[in-house]
């Protein structure tokens, strides 16, 4: 990838077969990186994983639920195993909030309408799961002189929007998370930092804005009048990861064609 040095780097990528994180894993594969892919679908990471060996990349896939801290021991053992290091991950792994698909319909249903198991199971992926990964990353960077790790947050990490207090409380916990561990870890050559995409052109936000007038809407919505596509996404996360950053720990970066900006 032109301007880009993350070859040779051991790196995981969670959320790794759809969307955003597939994008990243494409694009740090066919530049040189190994990397472990993990994610709930089995089906989608195995393909993927076919197709980038086919190309001569490094891939390997690991079926894994970042909210239980086994399988995410396992997941980053077998990058350790593998390829002998950890130099970086993407905590990309998430899902969208109740509320969030019912953005669709006149009134989305309220705060006070948000059933408490929906809310908890939001926070457990979203919040928990990046703790996780987050934890047992670092003890695996430690041992190996340090890393970086990139969290997904959001748009709704810094903005509310109506009807989505599952989501957007999780995403604003995922830049707290982000700062908590790039400040404990600065002096052990561990960056972490926050990517907050915009609305991207991902199989979530198809689930979310069901209909093709919501996505117009939405698009019109970003100052640059268009939605995101993942790669820009992965674009600025393996920026991030790579030793380009090397001064910047601690930031939440927006991708969103100027959204956070209004
Ligand atoms: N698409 C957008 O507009 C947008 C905007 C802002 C932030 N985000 C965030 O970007 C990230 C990626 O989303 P996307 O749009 O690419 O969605 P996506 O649905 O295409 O991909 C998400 C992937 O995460 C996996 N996943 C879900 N729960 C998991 C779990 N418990 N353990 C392991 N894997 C799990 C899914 O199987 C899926 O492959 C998410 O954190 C999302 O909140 C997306």
């Amino acid at each position: 990838m032109q301007g880009l040095n993350i070859s040779g780097k051991s790196i995981i990528v969670t959320g790794g077969a759809s969307g955003i994180g597939e994008a990243t894993v494409r694009l740090a594969a066919l530049a040189g990186a190994k990397v472990t892919i993990a994610d709930l679908n089995v089906e989608a990471g195995v393909r993927l994983v076919k197709h980038l060996q086919e190309q001569g990349c490094a891939v390997q896939f690991i079926r894994t639920d970042i909210s239980d801290e086994q399988q995410v021991q396992d997941m980053v053992a077998l990058a350790l195993k593998t390829f002998g290091r950890l130099d970086g991950a993407f905590n990309n792994a998430g899902v969208a909030g109740f509320n969030q698909s019912n953005l669709g319909a006149d009134e989305p249903a309220k705060f006070s309408a948000l059933p408490l198991d929906v809310y908890r199971r939001v926070q457990e992926v979203n919040v928990v799961g990046t703790f996780i990964c987050m934890k047992h990353e670092i003890i695996a960077m430690l041992q190996t002189g340090g890393g970086a790790i990139v969290n997904t947050a959001s748009f709704s990490g810094i903005f509310a929007s109506p009807g989505a207090a599952d989501y957007v409380a999780s995403k604003h916990a995922v830049i707290g998370l982000t700062k908590s561990a790039a400040l404990d870890y600065a002096t052990q050559n561990i960056r972490v930092n926050a990517v907050l995409p915009g609305a991207i052109r991902t199989p979530m936000l198809d689930m979310v804005f069901k209909s093709d007038g919501r996505n117009k809407l939405l698009a019109a919505a970003h100052p640059n009048g268009r939605l995101g596509e993942p790669e820009e996404i992965a674009q600025a996360a393996l920026w991030l990861l790579s030793d380009a950053a090397s001064l910047i720990t601690g930031i939440s970066m927006s991708a969103d064609g100027g959204l956070s900006m209004i």
